[in-house]
């Protein structure tokens, strides 16, 4: 038996701010982080908020979010008690309040409205049942349906600022988001299509807010693209790129959309080395108009030199060579038991997975 859920409303396209002006809601909690904060853009955001309504914001939240963070909020949603929570910002932000509201709600708060604004085009958060949670040096992955928001309101406008070297992580997020999904074991009709829309946008559109972070048109696809990745992977699952990007973040603390981009050709040549495996990749080209899944991994090899991404994990500054090595057995280790590793479209060892890591270190030529 298949299902397909989605659990969030979508508020998109030009007017949605309009939708948040009309909520019933008047004690909102912001969750977001200090540079949303102090750039001015959480401000921006709350003019839209329903009249007469008050708000506090929490904004301690930093990338990849510590357990002792979640924490910290979780003391203040409870001292709050709101009737609307809005997360604001990237992953991290969305992910946090998650965790943040489900810890909260599971102590018996009344569930408020959950809100997820993302400021970023890559994780899909706002529609997912996933969140990330950093705990000591291993990024724990949870998957709970009481995870998805109620809510997710798409405004490209609240991308327009971020950076190019982090719209070029995120959107690297989006797109093995994408393929994950799509190869994945527990992939259906309804989540492919929504793969191979999403696998388009990111090689027409990423390019072009890459070179212009003010080309608005491919900003405002982009995040519609990581939505639509989102709701397929939270149908599908993702696979073995994120759990090993996982266990490499939690320990040398790289993007995670980076570290899914230098992975991903050395994860899809792995699979397609195998021709039962090699068959969704296959499709996936031919769904795109290519001929085949070699067109496919050198689409995404050129994307990535585009975008100025390392080739090799050893091209990240901040993986030391000798601390990578002397990880590289408890990575894969955390990564075999990473809740992404099940419906990854080749059953893998430990061993695979300690290859995968030292050809994605040395770097492969395709
Ligand atoms: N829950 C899920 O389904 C899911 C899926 C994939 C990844 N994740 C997790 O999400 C996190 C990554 O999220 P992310 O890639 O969105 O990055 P992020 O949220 O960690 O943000 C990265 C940086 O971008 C900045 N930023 C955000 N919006 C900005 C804007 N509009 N302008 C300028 N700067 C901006 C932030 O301040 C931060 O410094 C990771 O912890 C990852 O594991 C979650
Ligand atoms: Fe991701």
């Amino acid at each position: 038996m298949n299902d397909f859920k989605l659990k969030t409303e979508l508020f998109f396209g030009s007017r949605a701010l309009e939708r948040l002006e009309q909520m019933p809601y008047r004690d909102i909690f912001i969750i977001t982080d200090g540079f949303l904060e102090s750039s001015g853009m959480v401000a921006k955001m709350a003019q839209h908020l329903p009249a007469g309504a008050r708000y506090q914001t929490y904004s301690n939240v930093k990338p990849d979010p510590s357990q002792e963070l979640v924490d910290e909020g979780v003391a203040a949603v409870e001292a709050a008690r709101p009737d609307m929570v809005i997360a604001f910002g990237g992953g991290s932000c969305i992910d946090a309040a998650k965790a943040v509201l489900y810890t909260c709600c599971g102590r018996g708060m009344a569930k408020p409205y959950f809100l997820a604004i993302p400021t970023t085009a890559g994780t899909g958060s706002e529609v997912t049942n996933f969140a990330v949670i950093t705990r000591g040096e291993n990024k724990v992955v949870l998957i709970d349906d009481l995870l998805a928001p109620d809510g997710a309101l798409l405004e490209a406008d609240f991308t327009r600022s971020v950076p190019a070297r982090i719209t070029a992580d995120t959107g690297m997020d989006v797109l093995t988001h994408a393929i994950e999904a799509y190869v994945s074991q527990d992939a259906t009709a309804f989540t492919d299509a929504m793969a191979v829309k999403a696998v388009r946008t990111v090689l027409s559109d990423l390019p072009a807010v890459y070179r212009d972070g003010m080309s608005m048109r491919s900003r405002a696809r982009m995040i519609e693209a990581s939505c639509i990745a989102g709701v397929a992977f939270t149908n599908a699952g993702l696979g073995v790129n994120h759990s090993l990007a996982h266990a490499l973040g939690g320990r040398f603390h790289v993007a995670h959309g980076r570290l899914n981009a230098v992975l991903l050709p050395y994860v899809m040549a792995f699979h397609m080395a195998d021709r039962k495996y090699r068959e969704p990749y296959e499709r996936l080209a031919g769904e795109l108009g290519m001929a085949g899944a070699d067109e496919l991994l050198h689409a995404v090899l050129d994307l990535r030199q585009t975008l100025d991404i390392e080739h090799s994990l050893s091209g990240i500054e901040r993986i030391d060579a000798l601390e990578f090595e002397r990880a590289i057995s408890d990575m894969a280790e955390a990564a075999m038991h990473d809740r992404c590793t099940p419906p990854n479209v080749r059953p893998v060892s430990k061993q695979d997975l300690v290859n995968l890591y030292r050809d994605a270190f040395r770097g492969l030529s395709f």
